[in-house]
């Protein structure tokens, strides 16, 4: 991969990395067709990375469909697919080196998933050293992950540009998620309550509502309609730092995790700041 790699930038190309766990649907092409559009040859990973992974998590289960993923990247125009096995990537197992960014990882989902960003940003350095990429393609619908990136690239200097690409929807407005096959038909109704909290905020906020407090009753209001999903977090923090904060007017992400039966779903807004 490496020398593929180089061989392209050698040829004076500028090379894309999408890094993503298979499973793919329109969110992961959405990024792959951004890459295309701002690179001139793209590589796409496919790795289901066991150390982001918490030990009564869905490691085992996650959705694989490596073949059909193929063939979507085919039609994509993906010049190269970096597929690794589990052995490949963590030959001892697993890592004795490990890439931590204190503080943020413990923030959203580091809070509920204790060691996960801890395992997304060990792997994701390994793919940046083993892809050497110019521009590496994120989704905003893993917001926190973006955050956390963004900070490991500028605390090690590390040379790639960090491209976050919008949420890509359901036409009913679920946020896209591999997990989402987890869902029966009827949780996939309930799902909907994680989008329409965030909708209900976001119109607030546009009708000139700055409290964070005040948002986040009437998103949770949203919740107690749905009994069957469980919230884990709902919060409005400072999109870099991800910390809380109390007054959106200087814009802010709204993000909120829920458990709909045993599947955990994340979805985010940002708010712009008011003019
Ligand atoms: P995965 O969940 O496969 O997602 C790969 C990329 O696709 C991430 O950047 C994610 O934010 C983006 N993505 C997922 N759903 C999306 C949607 N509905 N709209 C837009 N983008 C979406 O995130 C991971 O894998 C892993 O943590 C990884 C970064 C690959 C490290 O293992």
């Amino acid at each position: 991969m490496r020398a593929a790699s180089r061989a392209v930038r050698h040829s004076g190309k500028r090379l894309g990395l999408v890094p993503t766990m298979g499973a793919l649907h329109e969110g992961h092409l959405s990024l792959v067709r951004s890459a295309r559009a701002s690179t001139d040859v793209v590589a796409v990973s496919i790795f289901v990375n066991p150390t982001q992974f918490g030990p009564n998590e869905d490691l085992a289960k996650y959705p694989r469909s490596f073949d059909r993923d193929c063939e979507l990247l085919d039609r994509e125009g993906v010049s190269f697919l970096f597929a690794p096995a589990v052995e490949e990537m963590y030959p001892a197992g697993s890592s004795a080196t490990w890439v931590t960014v204190d503080d943020l990882s413990s923030k959203l989902d580091g809070r509920s998933r204790p060691g996960h960003f801890r395992g997304v940003t060990t792997v994701v350095a390994k793919l940046f050293h083993i892809v050497e990429p110019d521009a590496a393609f994120f989704g905003q619908k893993d917001a926190a992950q973006v955050a956390i990136i963004r900070r490991m690239v500028r605390d090690l200097d590390l040379p790639v540009e960090i491209v976050v690409g919008p949420i890509v929807r359901e036409p009913d407005g679920l946020a896209m998620s591999s997990r989402n096959t987890y869902l029966d038909p009827q949780q996939r109704k309930q799902a909907l309550v994680l989008n329409r909290s965030l909708r209900e905020i976001e119109k607030l906020a546009q009708a000139g509502e700055s409290s964070a407090a005040n948002l986040l009753a009437a998103g949770r209001e949203e919740f107690a309609s749905e009994t069957a999903v469980r919230l884990d977090y709902f919060e409005i923090v400072d999109p870099g730092t991800l910390d809380p904060i109390t007054d959106v007017s200087r814009g802010a992400l709204v993000a909120v995790a829920a458990y709909v039966g045993p599947t955990r779903l994340i979805d985010n807004i940002l708010l712009n700041r008011t003019p």
